[in-house]
This record gives structure tokens, C-alpha cells and sequence, in this order.
């Protein structure tokens, strides 16, 4: 890997940023010596309407994991997002939308996103919803994906998004495991000049058995193409709006509420719900949206998450409303229908701060110049990446040809469970290194531990751990604590783990090298093997599958496939088309194999476990060093794992 020269913070964005160093080196220790003083004093950037006395009630003992920050303040957050900015920000613009079609546009003023909010609550009310009901969100990157979970918070429901990429199959499991009462969804989503037939989904997720309760759907029309429509069931968004009061009260609800649900992949099983609650998440969102991407009051603000994913629900919507920015929300693709359609996007809203994703990067960077063509950028002041390790090439590239030289990059290190940024640069402080999420947030106290949760000292490298709570922890996994508690915090006793590598150098600086569990992190998206394996062996044709990831140029990792077929089946190109067109249609798109492999045998201990270590390697196309195979109940399948690695291209 090449090295680069770490990068100073020029004096300007010192002194013109929240914090510089010295103030970052202060307020960090601060924040891990005294928490409850630095918790007690930040807790209050955001509005309670009863004022907490407790900060932080955190037990990470080995009998009894429980989180609770702020426990008892109440506040609201859509009242926060909204209400709040109403008298200084009414006619400030809060969303500029951004259609998959350029010629489609819109804006919506805080003062008008507001009365939505309140509209649709009270549809949902009209609805019989309830505090503490799951709404499921299946919507596509539209304003009214906002409104839909702006909405919830305000009367104290809990959404639960499901990224509008996923199945049916997907959808149904979400929906059976979080009992969601109201589905929202569209007509149809747009991406790429392609629909995507939402509520057609939606039909097929709901004749599964087990999927019980749902009691209406509400549809978004968005294409207004001819949908299937059951009356009894589905209800137009379109139709009940404009019939709905606009003064909706927002609801006084406990810090410790649960907020919403998000399902996200693990090392086994189906993915998991993990919950977030209200006071500490809004607290750390807003905070770090703050210090992270030095916001001021009049910055316009891109994130290109989709709101299906955690970045979505902090940097999209909750983060940035709570700070009063003008958020760009962009329907579609970064490429479509040209690769400069970012760039021009930039220069369409003059956009002062942009969060993509390493995948976004490299799939451009391919495209070089034309990338850029006829934009200038000249808004842009800092630069952000999520969702993966970049490397410090695209770093590099991003940095230069989107942010001309003169914008920081920001490389986030975060996850769905910790609800916020947690390593990190800070723009007027940190001194950046390509490559480096660098150091971290307030608050957070990070540790590499070995395979035994030994802490280490130093320059090192092992798995990446926390110490202690921070306001935007994820509290449970929704209806299965225990699976919370055995995930997170069994392995090493009294930590959180992060299921990341990590590698901490002389000055510090945290460098991310992956996860250490049997996780993906394809084009940004997290995927477990083991969902994907279980789709794979519900074909009638296969008998065994292995899933690992292999180094992917522009996805960062790439899903490659070891199957098994049953006896009598042979093996063609056809059947692995078909294989293929199976995840895609039991997970969705992003979980389609790049590579499928034929593999009569697979590596095995007598005991029956599959050596993935080896898989890896063969899909790497390793196969000097292949380790200690002795333990293999068959050692003379690794040849003809070896000799098929090449047909399988
Ligand atoms: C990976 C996304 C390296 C990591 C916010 C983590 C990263 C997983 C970075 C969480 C980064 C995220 N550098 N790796 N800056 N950001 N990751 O839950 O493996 O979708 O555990 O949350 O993405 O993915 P999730």
C-alpha cells in the first residue's frame, strides 16, 4: 500500500471550525474522564420538555447489559427537527429534493415540511396508531419517507425503514419479526431510469404465511402506474393528507422510548432489529453531525445514503433536521445518467458538504475527468466517506478531483448499532492520513483487544472494541435481548464488540481493516454469509453452500459462492444463472454472488465445521500458504476446490 504524507489543518479551518486541536484534546478528555458532567452539559443541545437530572445508567456487567442515557427527560424528536426551527428557520428551505430524472425537482421550507409532519400523524392516527406501535417504512428516496418517519416520532410510534432494494422474502421477515401494524410504502420506486415495483412487492411479502399483522398499507404514488389494489387493505397517502388536521401535538416521550427498528446483517442467523431510542440517539446524531461536518447555520448538506440504511436515518434525516439544515435528498443513482450527475448536483444546490460512500468513489474514480466535466465544485468545503474501509487511494482521488485539494476528508468509522460516527476526523483538528478513520469521537473510548480481550498498549493490532457507553448506543436487539447481549458483548467480557479488525498506529490513529466475523461489507452494504447461504440451500438443486468475500475493486468486497449440488445434478452455467436470479430474488439485488463455484466437497473438520479461512483464500486466489490443512476430514478436496477456483473465472 502507498504511503502518503499526512495531511495538516490549514490555520484558516482551525480557527473557522468547532473545535481546533487543543479544544479537541480538552473536551475528549473531558468526555471519557467525567461523563456524566460532559453528558449532563451536551445533552442539552437538544430541547426536553422535562429536563433529565440522570445521564448515564450503563451496566456492560456480564449478568445484567443495560444502556440508558438521560432516563428521565422527555422530549420528541420530530419536535426537535421541526417545531423547534419554526421561528428563526420557517422559510428556510429543509429538503432540496433532487429527482432520478434532473428535470425533477422540488423544495420543502421547515415551515411546510412542519405541517406534513403534522398531517400525517394525524392519518396515522385516523389509522388507529398508537405510541409504541412498528410502522414499516418501505419507501423509495422521496420527501415523503421523511414525512413517514418524522411522523412516527412525533406521536410516538416506531418505525421500522426496510431499504426499498430488499425482496419480498426480505420484507416479510422484517415485518413478521418487528409485528408492524401499518406498512408504508410507493406505487413504485425510480432509480437509474428503472422502476421498482414497491407495492407489487409488498403484495407478494404479505401472502406469506406467518405475516399476520398488517392491518393497512399506505401507498405514496409516485409513477402512478396501474398497481394491484386491495380495497379492503390499501389505502392512497394522496387521499387522506389533504384530509387531515395539520396541527398534530408532538407527543412528551421518555428518553428511553424506543424510536425506531433497524434490521441489519450479523455473523449468523437472520438479520437483527436493533433498536435505538430517543434522548441519547437525537443527542449523539446531532452532535456529531455538528463537530463531524463542522456545520454552521446556512451550510446545505449531502448526504447520499438512502434513508433504508442506518446513515440514512442519522446523516440524512435526524442528524442534520435536529441542526436546522438544508439537507439535499437525491432520489436516484451517483451515475446516472451520466457520471458527472453528482458533481452536478454538487454545483445545482451549491452544496457545502458532501457524504458518499468508498464504493460511490471507486465506481467514479474508473471514469476519471469526465467525472467532473463542466462543474466546477467551488462550493464544496469538507468531503465525507462511510460504510467501509477507503482505501487511500480513492481517499486521494476523492479528495483531489471532487474536493479540488482544498476540502478535508472525513473517513467515518460507524455502525448500525452505535447509532452514530464514532472514529473520526475532526475538520479543524485532526491532522489526516489517507486511508485512517483516525481518532475518536467524544465520548467514545475505543480499545484493541487480542483473542482474548487483552487490552493492548500501543501500536498494535486486534479487534476493535468499546469500553463504555456513548448517548447513541443501540439499547437491544428488538423482542431478543438476549441475542443482544450473546452478539455483542459475550465475546469479550465487559466491552462492546465491534466485529471489526482494527490497527492502531504511533500517533493514535485508529485504522479499520475489516470485519473479523463472517460479516460482508459489499459496495457499503453489510451482509451475512449465513443469510445468504440459507437462501442458496433452499434451492431444490443444492445440497451445501459457503459464502465468503473476496477482494472486489470497486465493491470492496464481492460475494463469491461455494455450492454443493445434490447428487444426480450436474453443474452448468445455466444452473448458476439461475442460482444467482434466486438470491436476487429471495435477499434482493445486493446480495447477488459475483462468483459461484462449483464445489463437490467442501473443506471440512472431522467435526463437521467449514474451514472458511481456506475458502477465502482459494476465492483470493491464494493458494501458496493455504495454513495447516491437517485437521480436514478430506484433505484431497482442497485440490479440486483449487482446480475448479479457474473455471469458476
Ligand atoms: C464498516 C454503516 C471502515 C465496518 C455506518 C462496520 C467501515 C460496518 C467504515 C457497519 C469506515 C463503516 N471504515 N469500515 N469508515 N464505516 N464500516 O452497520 O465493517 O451498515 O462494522 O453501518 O461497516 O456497517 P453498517
Amino acid at each position: 500500500m502507498a504511503e502518503y504524507k499526512t495531511i495538516p489543518v490549514s490555520d484558516d479551518l482551525a480557527s473557522n471550525a468547532w473545535a481546533d486541536d487543543a479544544l479537541y484534546r480538552k473536551m475528549y478528555q473531558e468526555s471519557v474522564i467525567n461523563p456524566e458532567g460532559f453528558w449532563r452539559e451536551h445533552g442539552e443541545r437538544i430541547h426536553w420538555f422535562k429536563p433529565y437530572t440522570r445521564v448515564k445508567d450503563v451496566s456492560y456487567d456480564d449478568h445484567r447489559i443495560e444502556i440508558k442515557w438521560f432516563q428521565d427527560g422527555t422530549t420528541n424528536v420530530s419536535w426537535n427537527c421541526l417545531d423547534r426551527h419554526l421561528e428563526e428557520k420557517g422559510d428556510q428551505v429543509a429538503i432540496y429534493w433532487e429527482g432520478d430524472n434532473p428535470k425533477h425537482s422540488s423544495q420543502i421550507s421547515y415551515r411546510e415540511l412542519h405541517e406534513r409532519v403534522c398531517r400525517f400523524a394525524n392519518v396515522l392516527k385516523s389509522q388507529g396508531v398508537r405510541r409504541g406501535d412498528v410502522i414499516a417504512v418501505y419507501m423509495p428516496m422521496v420527501v415523503e419517507a421523511s414525512i413517514a418517519m418524522l411522523a412516527c416520532t412525533r406521536i410516538g410510534a416506531i418505525h421500522s425503514v426496510i431499504f426499498a432494494g430488499f425482496s419480498p422474502e426480505a420484507v416479510a421477515g422484517r415485518v413478521i419479526d418487528s409485528h408492524a401494524k401499518i406498512l408504508i410504502t410507493a406505487d413504485e420506486g425510480v432509480r437509474g431510469g428503472k422502476t421498482i415495483p414497491l407495492k407489487a412487492n409488498v403484495d407478494e411479502a404479505l401472502t406469506h404465511t406467518g405475516v399476520k399483522s398488517i392491518e393497512k398499507v399506505i401507498v405514496f404514488q409516485k409513477t402512478g402506474n396501474r398497481i394491484a389494489w386491495y380495497k379492503h387493505r390499501d389505502i392512497w397517502w394522496h387521499e387522506l393528507e389533504p384530509l387531515a388536521s395539520p396541527h398534530c401535538e408532538a407527543r412528551e416521550m421518555d428518553a428511553e422510548s424506543p424510536l425506531f427498528i433497524l434490521y441489519t446483517s450479523g455473523s449468523t442467523g437472520k438479520p437483527k432489529g436493533v433498536l435505538h431510542t430517543t434522548g441519547g440517539y437525537l443527542v449523539y446524531a446531532s452532535m456529531t453531525h455538528q463537530y463531524v461536518f463542522n456545520y454552521k447555520d446556512g451550510d446545505v448538506y449531502w448526504c447520499n445514503a438512502d434513508v433504508g440504511w442506518i446513515t440514512g436515518h442519522s446523516y440524512v434525516v435526524y442528524g442534520p433536521l435536529c441542526n436546522g439544515a438544508t439537507i439535499v435528498m437525491h432520489e436516484g443513482l451517483p451515475n446516472y445518467p451520466s457520471v458527472s450527475r453528482i458533481s452536478e448536483i454538487v454545483d445545482k444546490y451549491q452544496i457545502n458538504t458532501l457524504y458518499t460512500a468508498p464504493t460511490a468513489i471507486r465506481a467514479l474514480m474508473a471514469h476519471g475527468q469526465d467525472v467532473i466535466k463542466n462543474t466546477n465544485r467551488t462550493s464544496l468545503k469538507l468531503l465525507g466517506s462511510v460504510g467501509e474501509p477507503i482505501n487511500p487511494e480513492a481517499w486521494m482521488w476523492y479528495r483531489k478531483t471532487i474536493g479540488q485539494d482544498k476540502c478535508p476528508v472525513v473517513d467515518t468509522w460507524w455502525q448500525t448499532e452505535t447509532g452514530g460516527i464514532m472514529i473520526t476526523p475532526l475538520p479543524g483538528a485532526t491532522p489526516l492520513k489517507p486511508g485512517s478513520a483516525t481518532r475518536p469521537f467524544f465520548g467514545v473510548l475505543p480499545a484493541i483487544v487480542d483473542g482474548l480481550g487483552n487490552i493492548q498498549e500501543g501500536p498494535c493490532e486486534g479487534n476493535l472494541v468499546m469500553i463504555d457507553s456513548w448517548p447513541g448506543q443501540a439499547r437491544t436487539v428488538y423482542g431478543n435481548h438476549d441475542r443482544f447481549v450473546h452478539t455483542y458483548f459475550s465475546k469479550f467480557k465487559g466491552m462492546y464488540f465491534t466485529g471489526d479488525g482494527a490497527r492502531r498506529d504511533e500517533d493514535g490513529y485508529y485504522w479499520i481493516t475489516g470485519r473479523v466475523d463472517d460479516v460482508l461489507n459489499v459496495a457499503g452494504h453489510r451482509m451475512g454469509t449465513a443469510e445468504i447461504e440459507s437462501a442458496m440451500v433452499s434451492h431444490s438443486h443444492v445440497a451445501e453452500a459457503a459464502v465468503v468475500g473476496y477482494p472486489h475493486e470497486i465493491k470492496g468486497q464481492g460475494i463469491y459462492v461455494y455450492v454443493t449440488l445434490n447428487k444426480g445434478v450436474s453443474y452448468s452455467e445455466e444452473l448458476a444463472g439461475e442460482l444467482r436470479d434466486w438470491v436476487r430474488r429471495e435477499i434482493g439485488p445486493i446480495a447477488t454472488p459475483d462468483i459461484i463455484q462449483n464445489a463437490p466437497g467442501l473443506p471440512k473438520t472431522r467435526s463437521g465445521k467449514i474451514m472458511r479461512r481456506i475458502l477465502r483464500q482459494i476465492a483470493a486466489g491464494e493458494f501458496e500458504n493455504l495454513g495447516d490443512t491437517s485437521t480436514l476430514a478430506d484433505p484431497s478436496v482442497i485440490d479440486q476446490l483449487i482446480d475448479n477456483r479457474e473455471a469458476a473465472g
